[in-house]
């Protein structure tokens, strides 16, 4: 069975009591199952990380890149945090390891400060999930998906 990888960044352990008004009142516990429940749907096995750290996920998408190179991976759903409005070594991991990847975010970057409307990982994606809150990830997965089928 062929998995997708979901990957959350710095903060995102704290949904759930990290400003509900923004990202709910669900847990990551909750999204990771139904991030699970998605896959089960669609046939795809999902594994979920989550780090704080830069370097970790730096390392995770090269590793994603040599699955996908396998033909073991379809590609990666990523929340990149506040990474996404600062992180050029994210940008560059994106495309030094060929890695398909859908950047999604639970609230609306684009309706809140102007320090979060840009995305050094949008040009690295294959496509964008923004504002839908946790359904997002489900969107995601979904497209993640479809894309890689149509390959
Ligand atoms: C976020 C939006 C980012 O601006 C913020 O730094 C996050 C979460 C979202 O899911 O809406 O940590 O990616």
């Amino acid at each position: 069975m062929k998995k997708v990888l979901v990957l959350n960044g710095p903060n995102l352990n704290l949904l759930g009591q990290r400003e509900p008004a923004q990202y709910g009142s669900d847990t990551l516990a909750t999204v990771e199952v139904l991030c699970k429940e998605v896959g089960e749907r669609l046939g795809v096995e999902v594994e979920c990380r989550q780090s704080n750290h830069e370097g970790v996920l730096i390392d995770w998408i090269h590793e994603a890149g040599r699955e996908i190179a396998a033909g073991t991976l379809l590609g990666v759903v990523m929340n990149p945090g506040a990474f996404t409005h600062t992180s050029i070594a994210l940008h560059d991991a994106i495309k030094g390891a060929s890695v398909t990847l859908i950047e999604l975010h639970i609230s609306n970057v684009h309706a809140r400060e102007s320090f979060r409307h840009h995305s050094y990982i949008s040009p690295a994606a294959r496509g964008i999930i923004v504002g839908l809150g946790i359904k997002g990830y489900a969107l995601a997965i979904d497209a993640l998906v479809q894309v890689s089928q149509a390959k």
